[in-house]
């Protein structure tokens, strides 16, 4: 895959799930403009749970998704990409936590820490660097599969300030001080992740 092709899927894939929202926009387009002036949040409270369609997210792809007015990434991994991320030491990572609102505190960040599912398919992780707060490029970076030379086959590059994460999302390289957080998220069934 060229790096211009990368580019375009990821625009292509970004959705954003806004549909407990658009309850309130249907009860009339005039009534929106009212309610947002008077209370900002209320769309971001609407959103505090939503579930998220992933039947058609393939092996090597991921999707983002816009949850509470952050990104995150949902990336389904290939078995290349879950044993780079299971081969790394945890002691050998920059910031030795799980990150993951899933777990009690105390966690090491082991691959298996970090992923959704027990067989490591699935990575939920906040799209947010960990340094300054951009977000970061997927497939991209030195710390995905066949490291920078390949791409398309995991890992994330924070264009801001060069930071590294590898395929479970975890801080390797550049200024980021911490993972990728993994945002409180379940399967609710086979093909849907439910966040919040
Ligand atoms: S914000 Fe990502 S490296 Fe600075």
């Amino acid at each position: 895959m060229s790096h211009a092709d990368d580019t375009a899927g990821s625009r292509r894939d970004f959705l954003y799930y806004a549909t407990a929202g658009a309850g309130v926009v249907a009860t009339g387009a005039a009534v929106w403009p009212l309610i947002n002036q008077m209370n900002p949040s209320a769309d971001v409270r609407a959103l505090a749970s939503i579930e998220v369609d992933v039947s058609g997210v393939a092996e090597g792809t991921q999707l983002t998704v816009l949850w509470r007015g952050k990104p995150v990434f949902i990336r389904h991994r290939t078995a290349d990409e879950i044993k780079a991320g299971r081969d790394v030491k945890p002691a050998d990572l920059v910031d030795n936590s799980a990150e993951n609102d899933n777990l009690p505190p105390g966690q090491d960040g082991g691959d298996a820490n970090r992923t959704l599912d027990k067989d490591g398919a699935w990575l939920v992780v906040m799209g947010v660097c960990t340094h300054l707060g951009c977000v970061p490029l997927g497939d991209a970076g030195e710390f995905g599969v066949g490291g920078a030379d390949k791409q398309g086959t995991g890992g994330w590059f924070c264009p801001c300030h060069g930071s590294q994460y590898d395929t479970a999302g975890r801080i390797r390289k550049g200024p980021a001080p911490r993972n990728l957080p993994v945002p409180i998220a379940a399967f609710s069934n086979d093909t849907t992740i439910k966040l919040g």
